[in-house]
């Protein structure tokens, strides 16, 4: 990798925080979500989670052991606006303040997201996504972000994944707020899409020193086999995942062919909606994780169905495709002008045990995912692609959504008991390749 290459780790706030109840945070639709029964594994909840809120320095000390030169997290927006509207809490940043002027003691630069999903409750109750009120209450509280802490953070990414709050959060239904309705989905598409673009615009209208940019999962799947039908539903099923965020965002506007599979879906747009959105941005953040292989399929509306993989598995099932995020990176590459690019969220859950000293993981599987993917960015840099840093997807074991706490997606061991860290194998393999002695 280039010298300058930015290795950093990444969290967000209902993952790792705890903490719910207290110093005047209010309620998020993840609260709602978790105590909904059936919706999440064992019925978990991020109450307690990785209890960062109160472990922030031990967490601190143990990344700057690490080496990275970035900690990627997210801010709770109920814990700044505990009623979702313009009464701001006082202590909502006085968390954040320690924590980045922690980060900045230890030379570990903050990366903020500012909404990684938990949306404030009585927001939902409004309308949530669907209602374009939400797109400008999320101004008053990026504007919010962007006052308190932008003299000191340096990276800005507006969003999380509008693909899950989304499609995950209203369509499908297995993340808050568990609705399933393609109308209100598209709807929260279009009102993210623009949350994005009033959080740039007042970003720059600030004069903010920082960078500012998003953070979406694409989908660039591969085809079941070289049929050219194949090939043909292979770029249909990029359209919903990447090309509904993804071109507006680069002012091409959201995919025709995508929207007449659905006649009964209309963007909500209102005039000058698509120039916020597409305003430039000074990098695109990417998390992957797998690759998906689909088939054409003619009863399907965007005619493809996903087919089975014959690559070995994660902890999720999900396929090891470190190829996959090269061949993404390539895609995006070619089809959309990026100034930069960073992959801002790549790692993979293992059943991992502490061994019987209680005191070592050996978490090799998670060694050889990571190690091929970092391959796989070193590959794409070679061939032209302007990635400038990766996050490890993540410093700790957390709350996996749906899944509660039985997926471990951490480089370090979080023993839920007594909340005790210990690094896994793939912390100090990690802190290896930083430092300069180990691939890629
Ligand atoms: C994601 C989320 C993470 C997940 C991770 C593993 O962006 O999907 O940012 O919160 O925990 O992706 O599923």
């Amino acid at each position: 990798m280039p010298k300058d290459f930015l290795w950093g780790t990444a969290t967000a706030s209902y993952q790792v925080e705890g903490a719910a109840f207290e110093d005047g945070r209010g309620t998020s639709t993840w609260d709602t979500f978790c105590r909904t029964p059936g919706k999440v594994s064992h019925g978990h909840n991020g109450d307690i989670a990785s209890d960062q809120y109160h472990r922030y320095a031990e967490d601190i000390a143990l990344m700057k052991e690490l080496g990275v030169k970035s900690y990627r997290f997210s801010i709770a927006w109920p814990r700044i606006f505990p009623d979702g509207g313009t009464h701001q809490n006082p202590k909502g940043f006085d968390y954040y303040n320690r924590l980045i002027d922690g980060l900045l003691g230890a030379g570990i630069d903050p990366a903020v997201t500012v909404y990684h999903w938990d949306l404030p409750q009585p927001l939902e109750d409004r309308g949530g996504w669907p209602n374009r009120d939400t797109a400008y209450r999320y101004l008053d509280y990026a504007k919010s972000c962007f006052q308190a802490l932008g003299d000191r953070v340096n990276n800005w990414i507006t969003l999380n994944e509008p693909f899950c709050s989304s499609i995950l959060g209203y369509l499908i239904g297995i993340h808050a707020p568990g609705i399933r309705d393609r109308k209100k989905a598209y709807e929260a598409i279009h009102h993210l899409n623009l949350a994005h673009g009033l959080g740039l615009a007042a970003f720059h209208e600030g004069g903010y020193a920082g960078k500012i940019g998003t953070t979406l999962n694409l989908s660039t799947p591969r085809a079941a086999t070289l049929d050219q039908r194949d090939t043909e539903a292979a770029d249909r099923a990029a359209d919903l995942g990447t090309r509904m965020f993804l071109d507006p965002l680069f002012g091409k506007g959201y995919p025709a062919r995508h929207l007449s599979a659905y006649p009964e879906v209309k963007m909500p747009i209102v005039d000058g909606d698509m120039e916020l959105i597409s305003a430039p941005i000074d990098f695109l953040g990417i998390n992957y994780y797998s690759e998906q292989v689909v088939a054409w399929d003619e009863q399907h509306p965007e005619h493809f169905r996903d087919v089975p993989h014959y690559q070995a598995e994660t902890h999720m099932d999900w396929p090891i495709t470190p190829w996959g995020l090269y061949r993404q990176l390539m895609f995006v590459h070619k089809n959309y002008r990026v100034p930069q690019l960073y992959v801002t969220e790549n790692g993979c859950a293992v059943d991992d045990r502490l061994d019987q000293t209680g005191t070592r993981c050996h978490d090799r599987p998670r060694i050889d995912y990571l190690a091929d993917h970092f391959r796989a960015c070193a590959e794409a840099i070679k061939a032209g692609v302007p990635l400038a840093g990766y996050y490890l997807w993540s410093f700790i074991d957390n709350f996996e959504w749906s899944f509660g706490y039985t997926r471990r997606f951490g480089i370090v061991y979080c023993d839920y008991a007594d909340q005790r860290r210990i690094p896994k194998d793939s912390f100090y393999f990690y802190r290896e390749v930083i430092a300069g002695n180990e691939g890629p």
